[in-house]
């Protein structure tokens, strides 16, 4: 069996929104597409929001391939009105909301303190912890009224660790903003527990997909295979990067009801790298 495989039936019913379901271009799958895919294979209806719209209508060919269903909603989600839209969408095409996936992340024009710009470090922030939040602000009313919901986010052990100087990772403006989702995740947690609500994060460690390999090795002016190369020895588990599989293996776990007594949990899904922190 693929580690794709293995998701029948455990979204049955549900109804799914995936934002950043697209994904940067590069040879392999993006977390977003690939965890999009594993809900419609369980059996969710599932709305991809992105702001680029060609990325996620390429996600939704993939599902209808395999006769899953989904839709695209183009939108920003460091945008209120977007988010409130994407949600509205979603429970009028579908009936109910389930599942708020928040998968979208950006680290442009991060930078250590001496030079990040400021607005590049505000735009990163607003982007990764502002637009969990606002998705959560407007799919929080809808899940309250059904007293049942799934919100995860996805943040990354960068919020934990320290960057690896091999790979010249200067994510102070992405370490915080995913600090910041570890703190909406507990707050969100303890909050709307009383209302059946479930909020938990997964912090992906180095995955192989576009954003991480491809356009980090291009921005960085590393040679791809190089570049690969430092990641993979960078993991303490044998086999080097994980895939977007293994990030979408634990979203489905976490929206799905194996998870039912789970909540304002931080899952490293990382090959043991924040072990070492311990
Ligand atoms: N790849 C890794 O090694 C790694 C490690 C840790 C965490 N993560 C996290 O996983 C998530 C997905 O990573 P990926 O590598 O699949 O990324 P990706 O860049 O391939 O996909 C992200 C998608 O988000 C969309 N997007 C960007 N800004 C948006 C916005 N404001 N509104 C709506 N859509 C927007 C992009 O168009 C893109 O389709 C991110 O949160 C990232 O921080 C990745």
């Amino acid at each position: 069996m693929s580690p794709e495989d293995g998701s029948s039936g455990r979204l049955d019913g549900r109804v799914a929104i995936v934002t950043g379901a697209g994904q940067t271009p590069g040879e392999e799958i993006g977390n977003g597409r690939a965890t999009a895919i594993l809900f419609a294979r369980a059996g969710a209806r599932v709305m991809l929001m992105d702001r680029d719209r060609d990325s996620a209508e390429a996600t939704r060919a993939a599902i209808a391939e395999e006769a899953g269903e989904a839709i695209v909603a183009e939108g920003d989600v460091s945008v209120e009105a977007d988010c409130r839209r994407v949600v509205s969408t979603a429970v009028e095409q579908f009936g109910r909301l389930d599942v708020v996936h928040n998968n979208v992340g950006i680290a442009t024009g991060d930078g250590w303190a001496e030079w990040i710009e400021f607005e590049a470090w505000e735009q990163i922030m607003r982007v990764n912890a502002g637009g969990a939040l606002l998705m959560a602000k407007a799919a929080l009313p809808v899940m309250k009224e059904q007293q049942s919901g799934a919100i995860t986010n996805v943040s990354s052990i960068a919020s934990v660790v320290a960057g690896a100087e091999t790979m010249r990772n200067p994510p102070l403006g992405y370490k915080s903003s995913k600090a910041a989702m570890n703190a909406i995740t507990y707050a969100l947690a303890g909050a709307y527990a009383p209302h059946g609500i479930r909020v938990n994060a997964i912090l992906p460690g180095l995955i192989n997909t576009p954003m991480g390999v491809d356009a980090a090795a291009r921005a960085f002016g590393i040679d791809r295979d190089e570049y690969i190369r430092l990641r993979d020895e960078t993991v303490p588990l044998k086999g080097g990067m994980g895939s977007a599989w293994d990030v979408a293996n634990a979203a489905l776990f976490l929206a799905s009801d194996e998870a039912r007594f789970i909540t304002g949990v931080l899952l490293p899904v990382d090959g043991g790298q924040s072990a070492r922190v311990g």
